[in-house]
């Protein structure tokens, strides 16, 4: 099977990585890439927003799956214009990707298929979004209707900085608050059948101890030695499936991957946001720990094959990964600084770039790097991820000290 992969960052990797390792695959194009995959992939240019020019690259390329890994693209409807050249793709179309896409849009899904989540107003003036801020009290959360890089939400106490930043939005979603700890559940499907990887926690802030702004995401881990018994199957119940029933209803079913982040309430869990594509960095420890062929699975649910897939294999174990980002970042990132130890097992390459005056390792964005490790126990995993990213230099590095670290002293609190 040749795989065409497009996108650029840690995710990407880390997919490649998996993609690579199946016996199934003959070629694997990764693009635009990173030099991170340069050892397991052929790097192609190409405008990932861009359909024409991906599905163009897929024919050229002879692929039998394309895997895209960003939202942008879907959104954009790249996977639309690549299946229009009977080509299989792994990701949804541009109108099941507004689950993503659109806050509003995923919250009138979820109210019609009754799923779990946070009481909310789409507003677009002041005077709506005022209203509703009184409403629901503080902390507030408030969210830019549309893609905004992971940055696009604000909870704060601070009913001024709230104002301000739907005022900045313009049209927002605002909603309740929901505590409690959250889990990332990726879920693999051809519209239909569903497939859930295992559970994940993201660290979405930006400093210890979950202070600092909102991140893409900071470090994570898997499996979730906290999660309830039958979590899963309870999430598979009250979401999973109720979205994709709708989705199919509407006459725009939903087939990819289905990234649902919850918050673990008293009540239950509820429904923070849909993603409509693998979450990073969630996705560097749940495929480290995926022994099923990853490229037969992302085919089966690419030609509406999922329900004939057998069930999935997971390595023992726990899987941690430790982002490494620039100084500055996410307000101002620091690039074009040469980083030292990036080419070993494990460091998994998001925002990097060669020089071409001398073809060094540099960074290139906010997040530039993830230590990813596995080990015989969450702990174990943790201090191998640690000591894998004490072998890399970067200038003004940062990187969180704590990923982990509650869940592996057990003081994860599910609240009520
Ligand atoms: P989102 O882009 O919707 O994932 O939001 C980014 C982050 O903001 C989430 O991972 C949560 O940490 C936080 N967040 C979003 N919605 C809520 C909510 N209703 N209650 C509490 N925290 C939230
Ligand atoms: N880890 C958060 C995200 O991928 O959106």
């Amino acid at each position: 099977m040749r795989v065409l992969l497009v996108g650029t960052g840690g995710r990407e990797h880390a997919l490649a990585l998996g993609l690579a390792a199946d016996p199934a695959v003959t070629q694997l194009i990764a693009a635009p890439g990173n030099p991170g995959m340069a050892a397991i992939a052929d790097l192609r240019e190409v405008v990932p927003t861009d359909p024409a020019s991906v599905a163009a690259l897929a024919v050229e390329a002879g692929a039998d799956l394309v895997v895209i890994g960003p939202e942008a693209p879907l959104v954009a409807g790249v996977a639309d214009a690549v299946r229009a050249k009977g080509i299989a793709c792994f990701g949804p179309s541009a109108q099941a990707a507004r689950l993503e896409g659109s806050k509003a849009f995923a919250k009138d899904v979820m109210a019609a298929a009754g799923v779990p989540t946070a009481r909310s107003y789409t507003c677009a003036t002041p005077v709506e979004s005022d209203r509703a801020l009184a409403e629901f009290g503080p902390p507030y959360v408030v969210k830019d209707d549309g893609l905004a890089a992971g940055k696009g939400v604000v909870v704060t106490g601070d009913l001024a900085e709230a104002r301000a930043h739907a005022a900045a939005c313009g049209r927002v979603v605002i909603e309740e608050y929901l505590a409690g700890p959250e889990v990332s559940l990726f879920v693999v499907t051809d519209g239909e059948a569903a497939v859930p990887l295992l559970p994940a926690q993201d660290f979405k802030r930006a400093g210890d101890g979950d202070t600092g702004p909102n991140t893409g995401g900071m470090g994570a881990y898997a499996p979730l030695p906290w999660a309830p018994p039958g979590l899963v199957d309870e999430v598979m119940a009250s979401v999973a499936h109720p979205t994709l029933a709708e989705m199919r209803r509407r006459g725009t079913p939903f087939a990819g991957l289905l990234y649902i982040g919850l918050a673990m309430t008293a009540a239950g869990p509820r429904v923070v946001e849909f993603n409509a594509r693998f979450g990073d960095p969630e996705t560097q420890v749940v495929l480290a720990l995926l022994e099923t062929p990853l490229a037969g699975l992302l085919h089966a649910a690419a030609t509406g094959t999922l329900g004939a897939h057998p069930p999935l294999r997971w390595r023992p174990g726990s899987a941690v990964t430790v982002v490494l980002a620039s100084q500055g970042y996410p307000e101002t990132a620091r690039t074009g600084d040469v980083i030292v130890g990036a080419e070993r097992p494990g460091i998994i390459h998001a925002g990097t770039a060669r020089r071409p005056a001398d073809d060094a390792v540099v960074s290139s964005g906010g997040r530039v790097l993830c230590a990813t490790a596995t080990g015989p126990d969450l702990a174990a995993a943790r201090d191998a991820a640690y000591a894998l990213l004490t072998g890399v230099e970067l200038t003004g590095a940062q990187h969180r000290s704590d990923i982990a670290l509650s869940a592996v002293r057990g003081e994860v609190g599910l609240p009520g």
